[in-house]
C-alpha cells in the first residue's frame, strides 16, 4: 500500500507520522514544492522508526510526482492554511489553483489512485477535483466531517467530565464555521443519549463550541491547527488500505441524496478498498433538514466561486 501525502505542512507531516506508526502502509511518499521540505521531514520521521516501531518507509521528494507513482491513496494538504479571523471560504483564491494542478499531477503517475482532499476550503476543493479530473466519484473522499465529529466528542467528554472512548457523535453538512451540522440528538454516552445528562442549553454550547472548533484552534495558534486533522485523515487512509468499511462522515459528491445535487457536503459514508464505497441515508428531524439544507446553500455559494 503507497500513500502519498502532498504537502509537507504540519498536517501532512502530522498526518505521514500517524500513517507510519499504524504500521499498514509500505511506502508513504511527502511531497512540497517548497525545496528540502519533505525530504527533511520525511527523514526526520524516519528516524523515529525504531524508536516508534514501524517499517513503514518514508520517503520525501520536492515535487517530483514522478516519486509519487503508483500510489493506491493520496492525500492532498497543500494550499495556504487560514489566519486567526480568517474563514476557510477566504482561501479559495490561492488554493483552488493548487488543488486543481496538484490532483492532475497525482492521476497523471496513479491513474487509480483514491484522492482524500483536506486543503480548505475543503468541500468546495473537493466538489473541483471532482469537476477537473474525471476520478470515478468513489475516488474523491473530502476529509472534514471526521475532524468535526472528533472535535465534537472532546466537547460532548467536556461537558460529561467522562472519557471520550465513552462517547459517540458525528457531525454532518459542510465543514465551514457556520455550516456544520453536530447530530446532538443522535449523540451518546456508552449508548444512551447524551440528552439523558446534559440539557437542551448546554448541549447548543457543545454544538456551537465544535463549529468552531477550528477557529478557536487558529486564535490560540495563530495558524490552522494539525494534529486532529493529520490524525483524522490518517483514519480514512488506513480505512481505505485495510478495506475496513467504517463508516465516516466524508464531503461526497450529492447525486440526490439528502434531497441534495451537484456538491460535496459532509454526509456519512462507508470507506473501504473502494474509497467512498457508499452514502449512508441516516433519518434526519426536521430541525436537520432544514440545517443541511442551509449548509447546503451555503457550500453552493462558496462553488460558484470557483473558475471551473
Ligand atoms: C480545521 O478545521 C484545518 O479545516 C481544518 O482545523
Amino acid at each position: 500500500m503507497k500513500v502519498t501525502i502532498v504537502g509537507a505542512g504540519a498536517v501532512g507531516a502530522s498526518c505521514a507520522e500517524y500513517v507510519a506508526i499504524k504500521d499498514f502502509a509500505s511506502e508513504v511518499v511527502i511531497l512540497d514544492i517548497k525545496d528540502g521540505l519533505a525530504e527533511g521531514k520525511a527523514m526526520d520521521l524516519m528516524q523515529t522508526a525504531s524508536l516508534n516501531g514501524f517499517d513503514t518507509k518514508i520517503k520525501g521528494t520536492t515535487n517530483d510526482y514522478s516519486t509519487t507513482a503508483n500510489s493506491d491513496v493520496a492525500v492532498i494538504t497543500s494550499g495556504i492554511p487560514r489566519k486567526p479571523g480568517m474563514t476557510r471560504e477566504e482561501l479559495i483564491g490561492i488554493n483552488a489553483g493548487i488543488v486543481k494542478e496538484v490532483s492532475a499531477n497525482l492521476i497523471k503517475h496513479s491513474p487509480n489512485v483514491t484522492i482524500i482532499v483536506v486543503s480548505n476550503p475543503m468541500d468546495t476543493m473537493t466538489y473541483l477535483v471532482h469537476k477537473t479530473t474525471g476520478l470515478p466519484k468513489n475516488k474523491i473522499i473530502g476529509m472534514g466531517g471526521a475532524l468535526d465529529s472528533a472535535r465534537f466528542k472532546y466537547r460532548l467528554s467536556e461537558a460529561l467530565d467522562c472519557p471520550t472512548s465513552d462517547v459517540d457523535g458525528m457531525v454532518i453538512g459542510g465543514h465551514s464555521d457556520t455550516g456544520m451540522v453536530p447530530l446532538t440528538r443522535l449523540a451518546t454516552r456508552n449508548s444512551v443519549p447524551v440528552s439523558a445528562f446534559l440539557s437542551e442549553e448546554r448541549l447548543n454550547k457543545v454544538s456551537e463550541d465544535t463549529k468552531v472548533g477550528g477557529a478557536t484552534l487558529t486564535k490560540l495558534l495563530g495558524t490552522s491547527a494539525w494534529y486532529a486533522p493529520g490524525a483524522a485523515v490518517s483514519g480514512l487512509v488506513q480505512a481505505i488500505a485495510c478495506d475496513q468499511k467504517k463508516m465516516f462522515p466524508c464531503s461526497a459528491m450529492l447525486e440526490g441524496e439528502y434531497g441534495l445535487n451537484d456538491l460535496c457536503i459532509g454526509v456519512p459514508a462507508i470507506i473501504g478498498k473502494d474509497g467512498l464505497e457508499k452514502i449512508v441515508e441516516i433519518e434526519l428531524d426536521d430541525k436537520e433538514k432544514a440545517k443541511i439544507k442551509e449548509s447546503a446553500e451555503g457550500v453552493k455559494k462558496t462553488n460558484g466561486l470557483l473558475e471551473l
